[in-house]
């Protein structure tokens, strides 16, 4: 096991917090979110019958927002309910059961269970567990780290998946319209058929001072595109303009997030967001973003067709291992 689960401490937190979960002042939510204001993030019908209208809201949520949620998205609102029902249902097996499903100490994969990710700079720990597994495609699943309980969980699972390819292919098809390019170019560029569709379940235990201590630490996801359901826990803040606002919880909705490899490809138009997660004193907040991702040995590089002597390219064009490898070491890009 590596190290203790945030799950453990918070069963014997009521008061107070461990020493290291206590955020610097530049970071705690107490002091750094604005207050009373929650941040109306674009809200965007997939079925709208006016097409030219969602794409534009599409592109233009992506290139000045970074984050949007999708309505009417075709996925049933049951098939949402299973996945959350599963995965709830994991996190609340007994800890020995649960460990069963532990990364495996030095393996090079992220998937399983566990608890940090990377190491922050002031050695700071985040006040959460997670469940990592590959959904996509059927050839990159390891079915080890897939829960056996529920005993639903699999074909829960495998019914979301199943949902999201729709959603995929025409998140994708906007926003390699709104480049200028075929429909299918974006995604072909961060690996097409062989995009890799990776599952994160968040699990915030309620924590006894949230104003203090942060879930998941401000970021910009390295995927593509990132496509998250919550549950009805409020916690997923925005940074606006250098501020940290709470992005309104819309039930049923999907929250999408560019990725740094969507902000690379587009060269620069379409910004990933800085992203971070506060805790909750009483509740329990999970979420489960499926990151999209590139095959780690496809290279990534702003789109040949977006770069001319006009449009240098802003980015190095690196495997996509590459990437993640520098930026989880803080090697600069
Ligand atoms: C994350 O960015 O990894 C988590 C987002 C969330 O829990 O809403
Ligand atoms: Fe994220």
């Amino acid at each position: 096991m590596e190290g203790e689960r945030v799950q453990g401490i918070a069963n014997f937190s009521t008061e107070t917090i461990p020493e290291e979960f206590i955020r610097s002042t530049n970071e705690q939510p107490g002091l750094t979110t604005v207050p009373g204001t929650v941040l109306d993030v674009p809200v965007i019908d997939l079925s709208d019958p006016d097409e030219k209208k969602m794409l534009e809201a599409i592109i233009d949520a992506s290139r000045n927002w970074g984050i949007f949620q999708v309505v009417n998205h075709g996925i049933p609102d049951e098939v949402i309910r299973k996945l959350q029902e599963v995965g709830k249902g994991f996190f609340e097996l007994p800890q020995e059961e649960k460990e069963l499903y532990a990364k495996p100490p030095g393996s090079q994969s992220i998937e399983g269970y566990g608890t940090q990710l990377q190491k922050e700079l002031q050695g700071k720990k985040a006040w959460v567990d997670h469940l990592f597994h590959r959904i996509w495609p059927p050839r990159e699943i390891n079915y080890q780290f897939w829960p056996k309980n529920p005993p639903s969980y699999r074909e829960a699972n495998e019914e979301y998946t199943k949902h999201m390819h729709g959603v995929v292919d025409k998140l994708f098809g906007c926003l390699s319209v709104g480049l200028g390019l075929e429909g299918h170019e974006l995604k072909e560029a961060v690996g097409g058929e062989n995009l890799v569709y990776l599952l994160k379940i968040n699990y915030y235990p309620p924590c006894p001072r949230p104003d203090l201590a942060l879930g998941v630490p401000s970021h910009t996801d390295m995927s593509s595109l990132t496509i998250l359901v919550p549950n009805d826990v409020q916690g997923l803040q925005a940074n606006r303009d250098g501020h940290w606002y709470d992005v309104k919880y819309i039930p049923n909705a999907l929250i999408i997030h560019i990725g740094d490899q969507v902000e690379i490809a587009s060269n620069g138009m379409y910004r990933s967001v800085l992203h971070r997660t506060t805790v909750n004193k009483e509740q329990t907040r999970i979420s489960w973003p499926v990151f999209l991702e590139p095959p780690s040995d496809l290279e990534v590089g702003p789109h040949p067709k977006l770069v001319n002597e006009a449009n240098p390219p802003k980015y190095k064009t690196k495997k996509y291992s590459e990437y993640c490898y520098c930026k989880l070491n803080k090697i600069p890009q």
